[in-house]
């Protein structure tokens, strides 16, 4: 075993699991102990599967192993293929005690997750994520689901995974874009409590652009280590989970105006934290110091710095609007009451909000 690997747990009683860190784990890690019988069924889709599908099956020693590939893209991620997961786990006869395994981005993690949590009431499920946004974000803390065309992510369920595998290794044939985009949730946990992290960041950007392996092992277990706790504390979000969402209401704006696909989630997030900072800078949270250096970490990961050109004040107004965050009305967003420290609120004054966007809209 690598000297770089890592294991973690998330703290849930009875549902706690772990999850496992490293280079090359992917076909070396035997995950056979946290497959309850007989039958796994791995989903993951058509870029994945040639890279990736035959190591991992060789994770699951003496177990009868079905696959399901599906098409790649955001846009896939609906009711039509959930269904396909269904219909090959009925057609190859699994039963209750079958383990899903969900080996690619957090398009896959979130479809299989919850195609786990419905198939027949509810079948276990291992994440093995192999994009950084996965591996450091949607691969841990159980909650699944797919889009509908009203809206992103609204139809879903909370479903905890048996486990979670990283294999930092799979990030080498992954897009630089990508990679970006997965930093840009890395920054996130800096910036909602974690100041020795963020400055960590600061000094390791270059090297986790060239995904030098032990800094991307650390930022990945940093960043695991910050969402598992926050899960442990609060899992079904009713609480402080909340200020994971920073960034995430401007960005939601972005992607649904963008069309899915077309901007990545973590550019979003990227150019949504930013908006967040600069609205918390006007509502005098942070000073206009703290907000120039988190636009220069924000930009230094590659991330976009402005909207979709032509997104204008009344395209995210419209959208904002419908996000589901709201309660009662009030649009609560998650904003920086100092560099390292998140909080939700409702009380931002619309004035200032007009003025963010106006900043921002070209
Ligand atoms: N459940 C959660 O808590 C949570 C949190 C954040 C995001 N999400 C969801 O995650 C999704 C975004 O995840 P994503 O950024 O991983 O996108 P993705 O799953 O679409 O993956 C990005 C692209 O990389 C490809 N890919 C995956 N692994 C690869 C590898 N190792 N090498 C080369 N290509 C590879 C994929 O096929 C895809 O084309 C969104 O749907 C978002 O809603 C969920
Ligand atoms: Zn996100």
């Amino acid at each position: 075993m690598s000297n770089l690997f890592r294991e973690l747990s998330v703290e849930l009683g009875e549902r706690s699991y772990p999850i496992f860190i490293g280079p090359d784990l992917l076909g070396s890690m035997d995950m056979s102990p946290y497959v309850s019988a007989a039958q796994v069924m791995i989903v993951t889709n058509e870029t994945v599967a040639p890279l990736y599908l035959e190591r991992a099956k060789a994770c699951f020693p003496g177990k009868r192993i079905d696959t399901v590939i599906l098409p790649d893209g955001e846009k896939f991620k609906d009711w039509q293929n959930l269904n396909r997961i269904f219909d090959a786990l009925l057609e190859q006869r699994h039963t209750r005690r079958t383990t899903l395994v969900a080996l690619g981005g957090g398009v896959i993690g979130d479809m299989t997750g919850f195609a786990a949590a419905c198939y027949q009431r509810g079948v276990p499920f291992i994440q093995i994520p192999t994009t950084l946004l996965s591996q450091v974000d949607s691969s841990v803390g159980g909650k699944t689901g797919i889009n509908h065309p009203l809206g992103k992510n609204m139809v879903g369920a909370f479903h905890q995974p048996q486990s979670v595998l990283i294999d930092t290794s799979s990030l080498k044939t992954l897009p630089p874009r990508e990679v970006s985009a997965g930093l840009a949730e890395v920054i996130k946990y800096g910036l909602i409590r974690d100041h020795d992290f963020l400055v960590w960041l600061e000094e390791n950007m270059e090297s986790l652009i060239r995904l030098e392996p032990e800094p991307v092992a650390e930022a990945i277990f940093r960043s695991c280590a910050c969402k598992a706790e926050i899960v442990a504390i609060d899992e079904h979000e009713g609480g402080i989970r909340a200020i994971l969402n920073l960034g995430h209401t401007f960005g939601h704006a972005i992607e649904t105006y963008s069309g899915y696909g077309n901007w990545l989630h973590g550019e979003a997030v990227g150019t949504g934290m930013l908006m967040a900072a600069e609205l918390s800078a006007l509502e005098g949270m942070i000073s206009r110091s703290d907000y120039d250096r988190i636009r220069r970490l924000i930009l230094s990961a590659g991330l976009p710095e402005k909207p979709p050109a032509g997104m204008t004040a009344e395209d995210f107004m419209s959208l904002m609007a419908v996000d589901k965050k709201n309660v009662d009305g009030r649009l609560r967003l998650v904003l920086l009451r100092s560099v390292a420290d998140a909080v939700v609120t409702s009380e931002a004054s619309p004035e200032n909000l007009a003025l963010t966007f106006a900043r921002f809209c070209s």
